[in-house]
């Protein structure tokens, strides 16, 4: 595997039993029967009974399982060891029938050799993958012809500028694409423990992304851009009844996140 992923899958497995215990992803509440999936996926995606999806970057698979308990047949991907031993485990407790397999995306034809209805995935997971031509690749190739690719995610716009405590937007970073690193030693955004370790990311801007699912054969039937988040990401974002966070101060005129559903 890329040393730079190798540096990452560490962080990811020193990040997930902090998020565990988090109240973000609010375990208790998962094995009491909620579904995670907020309602854009749920809609965008819809009905998923009886078919089966493939969810890259499952993360522990809280939002696989609930695939699953919408009636998909779910299979998770994940590269980080902790974050798959803590999904089969949450799944065997509570007798799902979910299946997760542990893998860099990348590697995936090494281990796994079947085609989906529905790929599948979600917030935060681009910024992890150094080379979106490969990663379009690997979903055409998992997708049975007419699937559906379904990704929702943070905008790339939306990282470009400083999280100001005025909520004042101020172009401060870069939006095309380009290589970053972390030395670590900041607290993830979930869960309050300090996490060591450091992390290389990437920031991939709207072109790029729509650019490499093109070329991989697929065909886009709509790109959504949406003027809240699901996630506080800045300190002057508000959260409304409904449960999104906004930038109040600048009337919903920045995108925050952004959603596709291609087909093959
Ligand atoms: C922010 S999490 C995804 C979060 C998910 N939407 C959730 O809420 O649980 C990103 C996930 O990507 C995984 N990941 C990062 N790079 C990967 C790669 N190259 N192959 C497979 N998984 C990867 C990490 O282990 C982590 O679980």
């Amino acid at each position: 595997m890329d040393r730079r992923l190798e540096v990452n899958r560490s962080n990811w497995n020193e990040r997930t039993p902090v998020h565990a215990a988090s109240d973000f992803y609010d375990v208790g509440a998962f094995k009491a029967g909620h579904i995670t999936l907020t309602d854009i996926e749920r809609r965008e995606v819809g009905d998923v009974s009886g078919k089966t999806l493939l969810h890259l970057q499952c993360h522990f698979g809280q939002d696989t399982m609930s695939w699953s308990r919408l009636g998909a047949l779910a299979t998770g991907v994940d590269f980080s060891e902790a974050a798959i031993d803590l999904a089969r485990s949450l799944n065997d407790e509570l007798g799902l029938d979910t299946r997760f397999i542990w893998s860099n995306i990348y590697d995936l034809p090494d281990a796994l050799d079947e085609q989906f209805d529905i790929v599948f995935t979600s917030y935060g997971v681009l910024t992890w993958l150094p080379d979106l031509d490969g990663w379009a690749e690997v979903i055409a190739k998992y997708l049975k012809p007419g699937g559906t690719f379904y990704i929702v995610e943070f905008h790339p716009f939306a990282d470009v500028f400083e999280r100001s405590d005025s909520g004042d937007m101020i172009p401060t970073y870069a939006y095309l694409p380009n290589e970053l690193f972390f030395d670590g030693n900041e607290p993830s955004y979930a869960g309050s423990r300090v996490i060591e370790s450091p992390t290389y990311e990437w920031q991939h801007s709207l072109g790029e992304i729509v650019t490499a699912l093109v070329t991989a054969g697929l065909r886009i039937e709509f790109l959504h851009e949406f003027p809240f988040n699901s996630y506080p990401l800045h300190p002057a974002i508000e959260q409304g009844d409904d449960g999104w966070w906004r930038f109040t101060k600048h009337n919903e005129s920045y995108p925050q996140m952004f959603s596709i559903r291609a087909t093959k």
